[in-house]
């Protein structure tokens, strides 16, 4: 075991084909496949120590002090148990999101999370395997441990559910405009929206067999560099997503209105021979996927609604890598 802290960088990604709903809630089992594109702006450093001195578990993000939650406390959990050890960690993250966006995701952290502790605990593992250790924080964690278009094969067990590259480097020019809407902590967490999605909306059934063929139209379109395929898969497997949430019981909704004027701007520029799409997750902000060529006309248009700050413009990321102390 190592006695400095092991450093990883991850980046966050974004789900083209989105994951929505738990098979099984303890091994972070989901109901479908799901693929996603890593961004290279969003990323994570981690930094962990098993300390033989620590009576507890200590994180800090940032430099500051912060509960363990039970996400960290799953995923430590399955490395010590990985490594047949006992010892408490000490984890230093710091998060690099471009203005506090609001973007920070749970994707990037626990791919950091899961790569640096197994590499602190003395554990070689494979990125097919450190997926599945990085799937137990959480969910869109799988996926982050590997760079460009990656898929989550959804499996049935603990061993089955992991993350493949699908195509990095990316070969299509896709970029993804990322529009801020919100920076504040959503009232519904995916955990929750999700689960009650799964128990309460008639339409749940439906969602799964549909992302099952939009995940396969999807990988033949990133074979065939189709960005319009891409892009129109993306869109309307999003709003699959989020007409769950309407029609849960109680409904619920993580749109906005600014988040509906950004998606009205994206369909008024197609219509006028543009080619973007949006996609959304649990939270207001929209992302736009476009190519390069269109990215100054997309942005023009948004700077009539919104501030130059709300706007980032991300290329497709690298998977996880063990850095030096960044600090
Ligand atoms: C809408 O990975 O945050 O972003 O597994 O409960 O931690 P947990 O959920 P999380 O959910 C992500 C949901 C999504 C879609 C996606 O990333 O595929």
């Amino acid at each position: 075991m190592s006695d400095q802290l092991v450093w990883a960088r991850a980046h966050t990604n974004i789900a083209l084909v989105k994951y929505w709903g738990k098979a099984d809630a303890k091994l972070i089992i989901p109901q479908n496949s799901s693929l996603s594109l890593t961004l290279d702006h969003f990323y994570t450093d981690t930094g962990v120590q098993f300390d033989s001195q620590l009576s507890a578990d200590q994180l800090f993000i940032d430099d500051v002090l912060a509960p363990v939650d039970e996400k960290v406390a799953n995923c430590l959990a399955v490395v010590r148990q990985l490594a047949g050890i006992k010892t408490h960690a000490l984890i230093r993250s710091y998060n690099h999101v471009p203005n506090a966006a609001g973007l920070a995701s749970s994707a990037s952290a626990f791919a950091a999370l899961a790569t640096a502790a197994c590499k602190a605990a003395g554990l070689t593992l494979s990125k097919a395997e450190l997926s599945m250790v990085a799937r137990r924080g959480s969910g869109s964690a799988t996926r982050s441990i590997f760079g460009g278009f990656v898929e989550w094969h959804a499996g049935d067990s603990d061993t089955t559910s992991f993350a493949q590259p699908i195509e990095d480097p990316v070969q299509m020019d896709i970029k993804m405009i990322t529009v801020v809407l919100n920076r504040h902590p959503k009232k519904i967490s995916s955990r929750m929206g999700m689960q009650s999605s799964v128990n309460t909306s008639p339409y749940y059934a439906a969602w799964k067999q549909q992302a099952a063929k939009d995940l396969v139209n999807i990988k033949a379109a990133i074979l065939q560099a189709n960005f319009n395929m891409v892009g129109h898969i993306a869109e309307t497997n999003a709003m699959r997503m989020h007409a769950l949430t309407l029609s849960a019981d109680p409904s619920f909704t993580y749109f906005n209105a600014d988040s509906l004027e950004a998606m009205h701007i994206v369909k008024s520029l197609r219509e006028n021979g543009t080619n973007c799409y949006f996609t959304m997750d649990a939270g207001p902000n929209v992302k736009i996927i476009c190519q390069s060529k269109d990215e100054a006309t997309i942005i023009n248009a948004l700077y009539r609604h919104f501030t130059e700050d709300k706007i980032v413009v991300c290329k497709p990321g690298p998977g996880v890598t063990i850095i030096k102390d960044p600090r």
